[in-house]
């Protein structure tokens, strides 16, 4: 089962070092995070494995890697010095800033209703470029790789010799000054985007945008990340971006938080080629765009069929990675009994959460709202036991559940038996999983196994092949634990046996079944199953 709440995530992210908020030895940043060592190697799997299904198993894509910083003008005729705002309003009570669309008349703060109206702000960090901080020497960190796209659409048409329809793929970091960074990796200050703009020729937008609507989800669901969890939502034309025809909006999900946006398809039509070509009025442009008096070039293609230069329409589909890796842990998670627990040993665990909530229930020492959260999730767990037993770790992990009484003695309770019974693993796809195998010897202080199992390690990550680690702080039973938290998908064993006819046991993480596979095969083994 996915996870139930976005708190059981945080908690492993943070706990086995996939995540770490950034600069924290300084009190952190907000709205920005640190991927660690675990955390790198699942972003990279994830952004690799866009790379390789959006540009090298098509045949119709280039890649690029344009610069972060560009030339201002790129966000003047991008729209996005005027438009990349959200309305904000101060609180004058408490000095506080909120996105106007986020409350409702009130500080979420401290309650006052005295509020300054709306005012425009733009999202753009700005930087200076040279020593001279004067007004000319700004530019912005760029909010979207997108334009870094259209700019060089003449450089990489002319370079490649590419017909229409053809597509740019990019990987790269985008950066918005957010009002209110919340929910994790969910809303950050700064982030890694996958973009593509795909160019078609006018009149076939609406059949490539359904094609690649079908296609993006079925990259969801090939990573691990449920159809059935995904809902295309056609954003009415009220909402749609300054650029944008039409948009699918793939809302996601998320426990706790609900559907939210994951992945934006937009229909751009030649918004945006033509907003940063030169001579607009000769282009015969369908986008109504700026006035350009700056561009060098004409972002146009020439069309052999009908011997005529056109702008090309432009789809684009554009997501963020961190969202994605949240999803993909969301999906992944899972908290398995492995056996269940005594019933004189849950009964105690029911009458301990019991005693909680109905301390819970009267405490006057947190909001009302802080209460009832704390109330409705513990009932819920109430009714699920014993499967919801180790969710009683992220019930005690919630606002206002440390001011609670008993919450010690229910944790003496439910952890015992949580970690006697039960197991938390990471059903991830083999080819995310930032490690792949995981080696111990039976025996640490054993020279013969120890320098086997070192050396099977070595062999398997030698070449780049495969990221795999050696162990031997703990018992068998507890390495592999460890190893399911974070979702390595094989544990493999060196024993006695393993000296006499080379061979080691290898365990699935998602069955537990256990085969013995010979040493020199391994490697083979190994990567058949990594997919
Ligand atoms: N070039 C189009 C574009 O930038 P967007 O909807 O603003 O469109 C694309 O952003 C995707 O980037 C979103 O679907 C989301 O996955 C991700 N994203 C946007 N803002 C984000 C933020 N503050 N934190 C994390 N991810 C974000």
């Amino acid at each position: 089962m996915p996870a139930t709440s976005l708190d059981q995530v945080v908690s492993l992210a943070k706990r086995r070092g996939f995540i770490f908020p950034s600069s924290e030895i300084y009190g952190g940043l907000q709205g920005v995070f640190d991927y660690g060592p675990l955390g790198v190697e699942l972003k990279n799997n994830i952004m690799q494995d866009w790379w390789r299904a959006n540009v090298y198993e098509r045949d119709d894509m280039e890649g690029l890697d344009a610069a972060i910083l560009m030339n201002r003008l790129v966000w003047k005729y991008s729209g996005h010095e005027e438009t990349f705002v959200d309305p904000m309003v101060d609180c004058r009570n408490c000095k506080s800033r909120w996105r106007a669309d986020q409350i409702h008349g009130q500080c979420p703060n401290c309650g006052s209703a005295d509020l300054t109206e709306p005012r425009p702000f733009n999202m753009m960090f700005k930087t200076a470029v040279g020593p001279i901080a004067d007004a000319d020497a700004f530019a912005y960190l760029r909010p979207e790789t997108a334009q870094g796209i259209f700019v060089n659409f003449a450089n990489v048409l002319s370079t490649t010799s590419r017909k229409l329809p053809f597509g740019i793929a990019q990987i790269g970091k985008g950066f918005r000054n957010e009002i209110n960074p919340r929910n994790f990796l969910f809303r950050v200050r700064e982030f890694d985007m996958l973009e593509i703009e795909y160019f078609v020729m006018p009149g076939t937008e609406d059949e490539w945008h359904q094609r690649w609507l079908d296609d993006r989800l079925r990259w969801w669901a090939s990573i691990g990340v449920s159809r059935e969890r995904i809902q295309v939502y056609d954003v009415p034309k009220a909402d749609l971006a300054h650029y944008s025809k039409r948009t699918f909006d793939l809302m996601y999900n998320y426990p706790t938080l609900g559907y939210q946006e994951i992945e934006g398809i937009a229909s751009r039509s030649d918004f945006d080629l033509g907003s940063h070509s030169k001579d607009q009025d000769s282009l015969g442009l369908s986008a109504r765009v700026s006035p350009n008096s700056h561009s060098t070039t004409r972002l146009t293609y020439f069309d052999p069929t009908s011997n005529k230069h056109v702008v090309p329409f432009v789809v684009e589909p554009s997501a963020g990675v961190g969202r994605c890796f949240l999803a993909v842990l969301c999906e992944a998670y899972d908290e398995q009994m492995v056996k269940p627990p005594a019933d004189e040993k849950l009964a105690a665990v029911s009458d301990a959460l019991a005693a909680y909530l109905k301390s819970a229930g009267k405490s006057e020492k947190i909001s009302a709202e802080a209460r009832d959260a704390l109330v409705a999730r513990g009932e819920a767990i109430a009714t699920d036991l014993p499967s919801a037993l180790p969710q009683v770790e992220s019930l005690l992990a919630m606002v206002g559940a440390d001011q609670i009484e008993l919450g010690k003695k229910l944790r003496g309770q439910a952890q015992p038996l949580t970690d006697e019974h039960f197991r938390t693993v990471l059903h991830l796809r083999p080819r995310l999983a930032p490690i792949k195998a995981a080696v111990f010897p039976l025996k640490r202080n054993h020279e013969g196994l120890v320098s086997l199992a070192k050396g099977i390690r070595k062999s398997l990550q030698s070449g780049g092949r495969m990221r795999a680690v050696y162990d031997d702080t703990g018992a068998i039973g507890k390495l592999y634990r460890r190893q399911d938290e974070i979702g390595t998908p094989f544990c493999l064993t060196v024993d006695f046996q393993s000296l006499e006819d080379q061979t080691v046991t290898v365990r699935d993480r998602d069955t537990m079944a256990q085969e013995r596979v010979l040493v020199a095969e391994l490697q083979g083994y190994l990567e058949e199953r990594l997919v």
